[in-house]
């Protein structure tokens, strides 16, 4: 994920924003700069790479003297890594300059204006937009230029701000990215995240949704969007740098577990405009969506499994024909891909060995293939023929769970405007869908406030020896997602079973105690799911189940209920999924592993 770090003081800036910056590269990035005021003029370095690329091209910061500067860590979202994406930009004439995380949604409208009174675009970002709207609306006025772009910009956004011709000013702001400002010994700092600062100051501001700062090197003044002045409260960082880094959960897994919701909503928003889905990125008209009369999904791990569900929901919804195969498999086994055929890879890194392989071998037999990809610029999303981002943001632990949750939504709504292109959804249909869709941020996290109750129930299987994960339908697919989760971070042996198939094989490992965890989400597979309950309960199984608001029928087959909260058939993996990560990533450090870091598990797999 992107970084800020800003500093106004008495001391040279840039080494103050290199070390910030080093603090947040756990984070992840692909390109870094930064910008100082020199006394005259604001200088600015930018590189892509690493950040050690950067200090050597500024000798530590030498280079840049100055007091006041912003510098930026960049996690691609708009344009490829490169030198000339990175942060900070310029406005036209190089007097204001701007770092920026987050995603302006509205950029491209923004763009277009701003292009007809004659701005030049040097990068593909959405943050240039930002400079060049302050350039417009800056007649001397910092904070009236600020607010005044608050109300024209969508999205998300924490800015770093210097104007040259305030250069004793430092400026921030913020809207649905973090963002905390600190006073330190002779200055203040400005920082995306905790770590950056805990060198200079444990006192800091958190700066809430749609607030301003601006500062000097000795005063810290906050307004609303309206210029009013607020008074704010410093809190005290307990953390030590390694809490910090994980913004004070206990692992990075956990972290990105309740990144979820963000993660969901980064992901449907940009793409839900007036009660329709647009997702420009797919580059394809109505009649070429008609035109598909088959899409073969392939992906890896988790990835793959996000695909199982897809063709439940794409076949359900938009009565489109899906084939869902392992891309290991796919890549050797002489694919047929008959004219119609859309391929959808899927891969969070973007850049698995045999995505990228089946990509290609789908490429030379004449398919156009559209990639899910997290990582923008990554090598499957410069070689698919079109990419629709997840926007996850940078995952860290091996064991995935937002970019997931995020490929989710991609397919969900990759599904909803096929199915409405085809005719299959109507518009009140859609509505509901929608309406659904927008609730499940919401939902997610309810369900991951109530951890207490899953923890709970996973100290209990600290010792287990195999757990059986069963579904039908969707929650097959769920089933299996849930089944990985445990047995990849916990080294407990799991499976995941269709629970049709249960009695041509499985049964016979059921004992006295053995724990399977049922799930039932869909509500016309109920009663075949109860009986496959009761089979394995009467066999001596603990059943633990997973089910929607309400099924209390389920508990005369369970032993142990977790109930998700209500949303449309199609989309309970996004809430089902959620117990069961927690469950896995309790059971882990219940047995003292290493949940970030599995034995033998590689967060990418580049190699075959
Ligand atoms: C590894 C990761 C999994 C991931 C899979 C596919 O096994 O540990 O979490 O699902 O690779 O990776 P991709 O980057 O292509 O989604």
């Amino acid at each position: 994920m992107c970084g800020i770090v800003g500093y106004i003081g008495n001391k040279q800036a840039a080494p103050i924003l290199l070390d910030g910056l080093s603090k947040l590269e756990y984070r992840g990035y692909d390109s870094a700069g930064i910008a100082v005021y020199n006394g005259e003029k604001i200088d600015m370095v930018k590189s892509k790479g690493r950040l050690k690329v950067l200090d050597e091209l500024t000798h530590g910061g030498e280079t840049l003297p100055g007091t006041v500067g912003i510098g930026h860590t960049r996690w691609a979202t708009h344009g490829s890594p490169s030198d000339k994406n990175a942060h900070p930009h310029f406005n036209k004439d190089n007097s204001i300059v701007v770092v920026h995380n987050g995603i302006i949604e509205n950029y491209l409208k923004l763009k277009k204006k701003l292009e007809k009174k004659g701005y030049k675009f040097v990068s593909e970002t959405d943050t240039e937009v930002v400079a060049h709207l302050l350039d417009y609306y800056y007649n001397g006025n910092p904070l009236q230029a600020v607010t005044k772009i608050m109300h024209r910009m969508e999205g998300s956004y924490a800015l770093g701000i210097i104007f040259q011709d305030h250069p004793d000013e430092l400026y921030a702001v913020r809207k649905d990215s973090p963002l905390i400002v600190g006073h330190t010994d002779g200055g203040n700092i400005i920082a995306s995240d905790v770590p950056a600062v805990l060198k200079y100051t444990r006192n800091v501001f958190f700066i809430e949704n749609e607030e301003i700062v601006r500062m000097t090197r000795d005063t810290m003044e906050f307004f609303t969007v309206d210029e009013e002045p607020i008074e704010k409260e410093s809190v005290k960082i307990d953390w030590d740098i390694n809490a910090a880094e994980k913004g004070g959960y206990e692992h990075f897994m956990l972290k990105e577990m309740y990144e979820q919701p963000k993660a969901i909503t980064d992901t449907f928003s940009p793409r839900l405009k007036d009660g329709n889905i647009v997702i420009e990125e797919l580059n394809m008209s109505d009649e070429d969506i008609k035109a598909i009369k088959k899409i073969m999904i392939v992906a890896c791990g988790s990835a793959y499994h996000t695909g199982i569900t897809s063709k439940y929901v794409f076949e359900d919804m938009a009565r489109l024909p899906v084939e869902v195969d392992l891309a290991s498999e796919f890549r050797y086994r002489r694919p047929i891909l008959e004219e119609g055929t859309l391929v959808i890879v899927i891969s969070q890194s973007g850049e698995t060995a045999d995505t990228l392989a089946a990509l290609r071998e789908s490429q030379e037999l004449g398919a156009k293939v559209l990639g899910i990809v997290n990582v923008v610029g990554s090598s499957i999303a410069r070689e698919a023929d079109n990419v629709m981002y997840t926007w996850a943001g940078p995952e860290i632990a091996v064991a995935t769970t937002k970019a997931y949750s995020a490929q989710l939504i991609a397919l969900y709504l990759l599904a909803m405007k096929f199915a409405y292109v085809r005719g299959m959804v109507d518009a009140s249909e859609m509505e509901e869908l929608i309406r659904d869709m927008k609730a499940l941020p919401a939902q997610v996290e309810m369900l991951l406030n109530n951890k207490g109750k899953i923890q709970r129930f996973a100290n209990r299987y600290l010792a287990a020896k195999d757990v059986f994960f069963i579904g039908r339908g969707i929650d097959y697919a769920i089933s299996l997602e849930g089944s990985l989760k445990l047995k990849e971070i916990s080294y407990i042996h799991s499976e995941a079973y269709a629970a049709g198939e249960l009695k041509h094989g499985t049964i016979s490992l059921i004992e006295e105690g053995t724990l399977v965890a049922a799930v039932l989400t869909q509500r016309d597979l109920y009663k075949k799911m109860i009986s496959n309950m009761v089979e394995v309960g009467t066999r001596g199984a603990f059943v633990l189940a997973v089910t929607n608001e309400g099924n209390v029928e389920v508990e005369r087959a369970a032993d142990y209920v977790i109930y998700i909260p209500e949303t449309n058939k199609y989309f309970t993996n996004s809430l089902a999924i959620i117990p069961l990560q927690l469950f896995g990533y309790y059971i882990a450090i219940g047995r003292g592993c290493d949940v970030d870091k599995p034995r033998n598990l590689a967060k990418s797999v580049t190699v075959e």
